[in-house]
């Protein structure tokens, strides 16, 4: 069984993606961390993310950088939002999400293009949304609960920046698949909004 979870930043997908793992017993790849590995190792080779052959070089990233807490920060995941609009990126990356994907047993991915690209097939998909105030909000509160000091306005600008390149991109760009469910987490608690994911899969594959 492949369950596919795509939609924008700070959306929950990430969280309701680990979630449906544990329930289903299935294993998990945020491909998101694949993009911020490139967007980082560029910047640590002193590139440019928007550069597509610095970009492409930085796809040789070494495996424990995956680990790396620094994958995790708010201007990685700009960089990550850059490099990923690179074809060659996309292309670079691909195999290791469609065998991830594809393994015995299935798998969830969670990212922006799995329901469409990455894995069309999918047995479920969901598309996971909430409006960018809402999602700026939950950022700024995880990230002032860090002790960072930001503003909720510049969170807010970063999120429509970002919503902006991840679906204005021409190859693979942010988009609900035509079969993907769609679930709005805007009003729901996290606990809801797992809950409703794990009906809608169940819905949607008969497995329990
Ligand atoms: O999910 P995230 O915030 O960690 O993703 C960071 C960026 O990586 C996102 O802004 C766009 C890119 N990305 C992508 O293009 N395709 C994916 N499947 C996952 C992420």
């Amino acid at each position: 069984m492949i369950i596919a979870v795509d939609g924008p930043t700070a959306s929950g997908k990430g969280t309701i993606a680990r979630a449906l793992a544990a329930h289903f017993g299935l294993p998990v790849l945020d491909t998101g961390l694949l993009y911020r590995a490139v967007g980082y190792q560029t910047q640590l080779n002193h590139g440019d993310p928007d550069d597509a052959s610095d970009a492409l070089v930085a796809c040789d990233f070494p495996d424990s950088l995956l680990d790396d807490p620094a994958l995790r920060y708010e201007s990685t995941g700009s960089l990550a939002s850059r490099v990923s609009v690179h074809p060659t990126v996309r292309k670079a990356l691909l195999r290791r999400q469609v065998d991830f994907a594809n393994q015995p047993g299935g798998a969830v991915l969670d990212g922006r293009d799995i329901g469409t690209v990455i894995a069309p097939h999918a047995d479920a998909k969901l598309f996971v949304t909430a409006s960018p105030e809402e999602r700026a909000r939950r950022r700024h509160t995880e990230i002032l609960g860090r002790g960072v000091e930001v503003s909720f306005e510049a969170m807010l600008a970063d999120i429509h920046a970002r919503d902006a390149r991840d679906t204005g991109r021409a190859d693979a760009p942010l988009i609900r698949a035509a079969d993907a469910d769609l679930l709005d987490t805007g009003e729901m608690t996290i606990g809801e909004a797992v809950q409703r994911a794990i009906t809608l899969v169940e819905a949607r594959t008969g497995r329990r």
